[in-house]
């Protein structure tokens, strides 16, 4: 077999089998196919794309390249959530207490690159907090208290580490059969029996409309079959921040409003959606009753309970969550209503101040970052306040920067339904 053949092949739109998808792999991995070569073969898959089997195929062989997770001695059936990337995305936050008081929620996460960032970052804006488990400790710690949130290990889906910082360097990002076999092997390899997926749908998100996003989602969802697993994909929108905070504490804060039964309508519901989805599924229980024990817990206060017990179990100081920067507030030019809000811009310039990472090591920081007060489809007069930002190192025309983030129009603007659709 020869990598030549088989660009050759996938330009001239015909599909691979498996013998090839399982060479390719391999020897990209091992270093005997060139990252030139692999950056060309992607992006013929771009174009002319990948039916079902290939995509199985390619996910089949991605799980293969690394280390798998054995959950097994963890007693129940383990839900996993993943998230497909939005800016002030802190759902985990959220949920992760919420479905430990019902079902065992472990987690193996990521650091943020890109404009959206990782749980493992908001985790470690708490001082103290550890993220590093291994997986006894993980077992042990999820078998005692139900919860756990590990650092991912580096040593899962070596194949995925290794071509999605090519997609990312060589413009071959948007593919969706790369997109969900990338997702459904870092879940699979992860141990998870079924797996909820938020399914990001916007100006802030990979899928930029709800037709791509459906396809993404039933393309997921029947790889899940393959491996014997239920995925569940709830799209939510991403036309706005969710809720209102971008930057790693001011998240965490914000998710503890929400736990204390309080915050922002649209992570409050699909915190609900979310968690409800994930105790169905681990309990066989109807989603109604799901809901209720959420909304419960929620109400009388176990919510935010268990998350004390979560963040002080891993080493966190709870007291250590108070912001260090400086603020201004940012006050609208005009009046109008919010037709579009600039939601990667936002993310990207919330990266700017320092609470992302532009290269692998940036240290970050984790005091700065910006409050979005307002969503589309809001009325605002001239000078209501907008926006507050949290800064560390001064920002040339900061008003100018949040204020072009909105744009404005003089006709009523519907507002954005939270959850667009669900796919099972
Ligand atoms: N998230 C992933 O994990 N992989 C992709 O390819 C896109 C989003």
């Amino acid at each position: 077999m020869n990598i030549l053949e088989i660009i050759d092949k996938k330009r001239l739109n015909k599909s691979l089998n498996e013998n090839e998808i399982q060479f390719v792999i391999e020897n990209y991995v091992n270093g005997n196919i060139k990252d030139y070569q692999m950056s060309s073969l992607l992006m013929a898959i771009v174009i002319n794309g990948m039916n079902f089997d290939e995509t199985y195929y390619f996910t089949k062989y991605m799980i293969n390249s690394g280390k798998i997770i054995d959950l097994s001695s963890i007693n129940g059936i383990k839900v996993d959530k993943h998230s497909t990337g939005g800016v002030g995305d802190k759902i985990t936050l959220i949920i992760a207490p919420i479905v430990s008081l019902y079902a065992k929620f472990v987690k193996m996460s990521g650091r943020g690159l890109g404009f959206t960032g990782g749980t493992i970052d908001k985790l470690e804006s708490i001082k103290g907090f550890n993220v590093n488990y291994d997986i006894d400790e993980i077992i042990n710690q999820v078998n005692k208290y139900n919860i756990c949130i590990s650092y991912t290990s580096d040593e899962l889906v070596i194949a995925d580490k290794k071509i999605y910082a090519l997609r990312d360097a060589s413009g071959t990002v948007a593919s969706i059969p790369l997109i969900a076999s990338s997702i459904m092997s870092k879940k699979i390899a992860s141990g998870a029996d079924d797996i909820v997926i938020d399914l990001k749908v916007g100006a802030g998100a990979f899928m930029k409309n709800k037709e791509d996003a459906l396809t993404l989602a039933h393309t997921m969802i029947n790889i899940g079959k393959k491996f014997n697993k239920k995925v569940v994909c709830i799209l939510s929108n991403m036309n706005d921040v969710l809720g209102i905070s971008v930057g790693n504490k001011l998240e965490v804060l914000e998710s503890i409003e929400v736990l204390k039964n309080g915050g922002e309508e649209d992570i409050r519901n699909l915190a609900i959606e979310i968690s409800s989805r994930m105790i169905s599924i681990a309990n066989n229980i109807d989603i109604e009753k799901a809901k209720e024990k959420v909304v419960k817990s929620l109400e009388d206060g176990s919510a935010y309970n268990k998350f004390l017990e979560f963040v002080k179990i891993q080493g966190g100081d709870i007291s250590s969550l108070v912001i260090d920067a400086k603020t201004i507030y940012i006050k609208a030019y005009e009046s109008g209503y919010i037709k579009y809000i600039d939601v990667e811009g936002i993310g990207e310039f919330s990266r700017s101040l320092g609470a992302g990472r532009i290269n692998k090591d940036d240290i970050i920081d984790n005091n700065v970052g910006i409050k979005i007060f307002k969503k589309c489809g809001d009325y605002i007069e001239k000078d209501d306040i907008i926006a507050q930002v949290f800064y560390n190192k001064d920002m040339p025309n900061i008003v100018d920067k949040v204020n072009s983030f909105f744009t404005l129009t003089n006709n009523k603007v519907d507002k954005n339904e939270i959850i667009l659709d669900i796919v099972e």
